[in-house]
C-alpha cells in the first residue's frame, strides 16, 4: 500500500508518541511505526520521573488530566549517606518548580489514548521497519502492519525508535560522531506492592553501593541497587533483594523501606552516549535514538520529550512559512541541552556508585562531595536546577 504523509515517525515510545501529538495540535500529519506490541509498549516499566517542564507541557497540550490526577508533586528529595538523610528543598531552591512522579508507561498510554482519538495513524507490530532516501527530500518509511505492506512517502523522518533501532546506523558512516562510556556496574530495579515508607525519593550511598528508594504509586513502591554488569537475576531471590535493600537504605533515624510482594525485577545497564549531530538529510534522532544517559539523574524521558517539542517547533515553522532556520538549528540546540544533562547524569552517577577500584581515595572524595552539597546552599541549588530541569527552549 503506497501512501503519503507530512512526518513519518519510527518508534512508539514518549519521544514518537509526544512529536506525533505536538504535530497533530499543529495540523501536521504524520505515520506512527513500531514494532512490538501495544501492551508491551505500555507495560515496559522503565522512568518514573517528570521535570516541571514536561508536567507543564503535558498540561498544556491537552494530555494532562489523569496526571494531575495521579502524578505525585515532589518538592524534595533525599540524599543519604553515612546513616543520615539529608533534604534537599527542589521548590524553595527553584522558585517552586517540582518533580512529579508518573510512571513511563502512564505517559505512554496517555499519548496513545490522544492519538488513537485523531484517528491518524499509529501501527503496532510492524515488521521489516525500514527508511530509505535519507539524503535527499523525499525520504520513504516501510513497513509491513496487519500483513500488509506499506510504503509511506514523507517530507521528513523522525528516529524515535530508541537506542536499538533502526534510524541511527541508517546514516552513512563517517557523518555521525559517537561519544560514549560505559559505567562498571548496572541497576537492580524492582516494584513491590508496599506503601511508600517516605513522601520523597532517598538516592543513597552505602559502602556496599547505591540505593534508591522511588515510588509508583501510593501502594506501590520503586527500589533499585547497584549490582553488576553481569548479575544474574536469578540469584536474586526476594529475600537476598529486601535484605540488600535493608541494609543500603536505612538511616540512623530509624528509617528503611518498606517491605512488600515483589511484582517485578529487571537489571538495567547503564551508559552515557552522544550521537552528533542529530540530523542527517531529512532524518531528525530524537530522544534514546540519539543519546542515552545513565539514570541517576532521571532525565532520559525528559530528555526525550524536549528533543520533540524542538522538533515539532521547528517542523512547525517550516510548513508555516517555509523557513528551515529552526530544523537546520536543532541538532546543535538539542545537543547543548543533552549535554547538559550528560554532565549532571555522570556527576550524579559517580557521586553514588560505589567503584571496584582497591584504592578508597574515589569513596574518600565521593564522601567530601556529598559533605559538600548537603552543606552548601549553593550546590543544592545547582543540583535542584537540574534535577527540576532546565526550561524548554
Ligand atoms: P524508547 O522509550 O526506547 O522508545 C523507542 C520505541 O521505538 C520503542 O517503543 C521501541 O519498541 C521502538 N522501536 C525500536 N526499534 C524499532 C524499529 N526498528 N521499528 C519501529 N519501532 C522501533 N528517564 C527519566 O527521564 N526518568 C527516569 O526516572 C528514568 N528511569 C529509568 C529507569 C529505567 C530502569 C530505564 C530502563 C530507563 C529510565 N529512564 C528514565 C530512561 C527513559 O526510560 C528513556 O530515556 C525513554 O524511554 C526514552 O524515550 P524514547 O521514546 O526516546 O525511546
Ligand atoms: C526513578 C528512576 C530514576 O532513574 C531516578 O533517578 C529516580 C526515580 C524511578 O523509576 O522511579
Amino acid at each position: 500500500m503506497v501512501s503519503r504523509t507530512q512526518i513519518g515517525i519510527v518508534g512508539a515510545g514518549p519521544a514518537g508518541l509526544m512529536l506525533g501529538h505536538l504535530l497533530h495540535l499543529r495540523g501536521i500529519d504524520s505515520v506512527i511505526v513500531e514494532d512490538r506490541g501495544r501492551d508491551h509498549v505500555i507495560d515496559r516499566v522503565r522512568a518514573g520521573v517528570l521535570e516541571q517542564g514536561t508536567v507543564d507541557l503535558m498540561r498544556e497540550v491537552g494530555v494532562g488530566t489523569r496526571l494531575d490526577v495521579e502524578g505525585l508533586r515532589h518538592e524534595g528529595i533525599y540524599i543519604a549517606f553515612g546513616g543520615e538523610r539529608y533534604r534537599i528543598d527542589l521548590a524553595r531552591l527553584t522558585g517552586g518548580r517540582a518533580i512529579t512522579v508518573y510512571g513511563q508507561n502512564e505517559v505512554v498510554k496517555d499519548l496513545i489514548a490522544a492519538r488513537e482519538h485523531t484517528g491518524r495513524p499509529l501501527h503496532f507490530d510492524a515488521s521489516d521497519v525500514r527508511v530509505h532516501d535519507i539524503a535527499s527530500d523525499h525520504p520513504r518509511l516501510s513497513f509491513c502492519a496487519a500483513g500488509q505492506p506499506h510504503d509511506v512517502r514523507c517530507d521528513f523522518i523522525a528516529g524515535c525508535d530508541g537506542f536499538h533501532g533502526v534510524c541511527r546506523p541508517t546514516v552513512p558512516t563517517g557523518h555521525l560522531r559517537i561519544y560514549e562510556r560505559e559505567y562498571p556496574f548496572a541497576w537492580l530495579g524492582i516494584l513491590a506492592n508496599a506503601a511508600p515508607s517516605s513522601e520523597e525519593l532517598v538516592y543513597s550511598l552505602h559502602e556496599r553501593g547505591f540505593a534508591l528508594f522511588s515510588m509508583r504509586s501510593p501502594s506501590v513502591t520503586r527500589l533499585y541497587l547497584q549490582c553488576a554488569t553481569d548479575e544474574d537475576i536469578a540469584q536474586w531471590p526476594d529475600e537476598r533483594i529486601w535484605n540488600e535493600l535493608r541494609v543500603r537504605l536505612s538511616t540512623h533515624d530509624g528509617w528503611a523501606p518498606h517491605e512488600g510482594q515483589i511484582t517485578q525485577k529487571g537489571v538495567t545497564p547503564m551508559r552515557s552516549f552522544v550521537a552528533e549531530p542529530m540530523q542527517y538529510g531529512s532524518l531528525f534522532l530524537a530522544g534514546d535514538a540519539a543519546h542515552i544517559v545513565p539514570p541517576t539523574g532521571a532525565k532520559g524521558l525528559n530528555l526525550a520529550v524536549a528533543d520533540v517539542w524542538r522538533l515539532a517547533c521547528a517542523m512547525g515553522e517550516y510548513y508555516e512559512s517555509g523557513s528551515r532556520g529552526l530544523l537546520e538549528g536543532y541538532s546543535s540546540a538539542a545537543l547543548r541541552r543533552t549535554w547538559r544533562a550528560q554532565r549532571f547524569s555522570w556527576w550524579m552517577t559517580s557521586m553514588l556508585h560505589r567503584s571496584d577500584d582497591p584504592n578508597p581515595f574515589d569513596h574518600k572524595r565521593q564522601l567530601a562531595e556529598l559533605e559538600n552539597l548537603v552543606s552548601s546552599e549553593a550546590a543544592m541549588a545547582s543540583l535542584a536546577e537540574n534535577y527540576v530541569g532546565l526550561p524548554l527552549g
